[in-house]
């Protein structure tokens, strides 16, 4: 197993607040990023920037969902401040690449939108018999909608999301319950307590996938399922119109770096890690569905571009977020480097001659009786 790095945490200032930001880590040298085929930084600032679309400012015109905290020990709340973002601080090992702040809360709700888009409004594709249903976990849960959706649709059920940061609303159905909980740690529920275990967009968070799919396993009754969706970070196209040096292909090299620094990887789906670790792990009778999703809108099939009009939606609704923090991680870029590369990725992805895919692989296995 790869172990990863501590990240530092921000001083504090004397009265509480986060002072100038500590850069995350010591960011790869230049060989090291020539030899990824990473472009530098001027690349992008020497170029004309491109204009801002206004039309693209999801996240205020969704606007927010309630997403009031609940009553938890204070330390709980020392989030880390990098570059104006808060990231979440303690608890294990864990460190996560994406922001745990109000605007990055609600990029997530959009993202389990674009996420129930992509599954044609389903909750799940296991064959789950919803009589047998009556214990569920959700695996870094998030915004915590899909716990909230699946609760709402089995409401004989009780549903555990569980997370690093206390991000969840509080105003959920009665069957629904959030805990603090890193998954990188042994897992401390009992053997076979659920009968389905969730697991979506995990990309970037895991240190080990078999020994997460060992965890789910033993929780996991006998009969009951568990269930991984996640992407690849690879953006590729049929018909070269995804150029080597282009914003996309930067964007799946510098997230694939910054996976083996980290030693949590992103290629997820290249590495067919779900379907080995579920067989690993010993589940059975296991399958998976892969979903090609084309970013923008450029599909001439009115369904797959609504999935990929959605995909990008929630990108877009918070790309500072996802980017910051690998981007500073990886190749030491400040937050202006990483926003004038953001408007470069932007203009591909609605440029609607860049006929770019990637892939979501959903995979779901049963422990045997
Ligand atoms: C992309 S979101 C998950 C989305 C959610 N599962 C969904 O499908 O809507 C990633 C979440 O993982 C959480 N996270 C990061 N590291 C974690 C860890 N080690 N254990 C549990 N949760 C973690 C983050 O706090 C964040 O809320």
């Amino acid at each position: 197993m790869v172990t990863s790095p501590k990240s530092p945490k921000s001083p504090q200032s004397p009265k509480g607040e986060a002072a100038a930001p500590a850069p995350v880590s010591a960011p790869l040298s230049v060989e090291a990023q020539n030899a990824a085929g990473i472009l530098p930084a001027s690349h992008w600032t020497a170029q004309p920037l491109p204009e801002e679309d206004p039309g693209n400012d999801t996240a205020s015109t969704i606007g927010s969902l309630a997403s009031t905290s609940a009553s938890l020990s204070s330390s709980i709340f020392e989030y880390r401040t990098i570059h104006g973002r808060t990231y979440h601080g303690q608890m294990g090992t864990a460190e996560s690449w994406t922001p745990n702040d109000q605007r990055h809360v609600e990029a997530m709700e959009i993202l389990h939108h674009a996420l129930m888009v992509q599954t044609d409004g389903k909750l799940y594709l296991a064959p789950l018999e919803k009589k047998k249903i009556k214990k569920v976990l959700d695996i870094a849960t998030g915004s915590g909608l899909w716990s909230i959706d699946f609760a709402d649709e089995f409401p004989n059920a009780e549903v555990i999301g569980t997370d690093v940061s206390p991000i969840q609303p509080s105003w959920v159905p009665p069957n629904v319950q959030f805990e603090l909980d890193d998954c990188n740690q042994e897992w401390t529920w009992g053997e076979n307590t659920f009968d389905f275990v969730n697991m979506r967009f995990l990309t970037g968070i895991v240190d080990d996938w078999y020994a997460l799919l060992r965890n789910a396993y033993r929780v996991c009754k006998p009969g009951g399922w568990v269930e991984s969706s996640g992407t690849s970070v690879k953006f590729l196209s049929r018909d070269g119109t995804v150029k080597d040096g282009s914003a996309m292909d930067q964007w799946g090299k510098v997230f694939r770096e910054g996976g083996y620094k980290f030693g949590r990887t992103f290629a997820v789906y290249e590495e067919d890690l779900q379907r080995k670790g579920m067989e690993a792990a010993g589940f059975v009778d296991i399958q998976f569905q892969d979903i090609e999703i084309p970013m923008g809108v450029w599909h001439p099939d009115k369904k797959a571009a609504e999935r990929g009009l959605w995909w990008k939606l929630a990108v877009e609704s918070d790309i500072d977020g996802y980017i910051n923090y690998i981007w500073n991680a990886v190749l030491g870029w400040t937050p202006e480097e990483a926003k004038v590369f953001a408007r470069h990725v932007k203009k591909e992805w609605n440029d609607s001659n860049i006929h770019s895919y990637f892939w979501m692989r959903v995979a779901w296995g049963r422990k045997p009786e």
